[in-house]
């Protein structure tokens, strides 16, 4: 059965969200790129891969339920970031948009007796708790090493070495 138009224009939305996180992740890469803070901008990136991910995963539901998806326009990601710590924090804010945005769409399938997509929904619910607690640590060692330089550069390494999961 076709998702009805409500959930179609909602999911449509939820997509727009998860490739602009793609871009925004992308966009913060660059940023860790232009202080040599290539272990940050390594781990953006695979965030950025991610989210592209996830963007897919909405795509590949819809075109599976039937119904023709309509990309809607991204817009610029922020481009100029103060620091690191920054970066980080803008990540979380974004995390926590993103974790809300999911769950009224839980919300409405609910309202829309839509099973099915409640179920694909779900496999987000638990990948946002998870988004969130591994931003939030990365958050806390940079709040604890406050602005030492041989820390930060300890941590680049540490998140330089993180592998692709998708
Ligand atoms: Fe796909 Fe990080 O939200």
């Amino acid at each position: 059965m076709n998702l009805n138009k409500k959930m179609e224009g909602a999911l449509d939305a939820q997509l727009q969200l998860e490739a602009y996180s793609s871009y925004l992740y992308l966009s913060m890469s660059a940023f860790c790129h232009s202080i040599n803070l290539k272990g940050f901008g390594h781990w953006m990136r695979q965030q950025s891969h991610e989210e592209h991910h996830h963007a897919m995963k909405i795509f590949d539901y819809m075109v599976e339920r039937g119904n023709w998806v309509s990309l809607l326009a991204l817009e610029k990601p922020a481009h100029a970031f103060k620091s690191v710590r920054d970066v980080i924090e803008s990540s979380l804010a974004h995390e926590q948009k993103v974790t809300a945005q999911i769950h009224k769409l839980y919300e409405l399938a609910g309202q829309q007796k839509d099973y099915a997509t409640q179920m694909m929904l779900q496999w987000f619910i638990t990948e946002q708790v998870e988004e969130e607690a591994t931003v939030k640590e990365i958050l806390e060692k940079l709040k604890r090493i406050s602005d030492k330089g041989s820390a930060i550069l300890y941590l680049d390494k540490e998140l330089g070495k993180r592998a692709a999961t998708t």
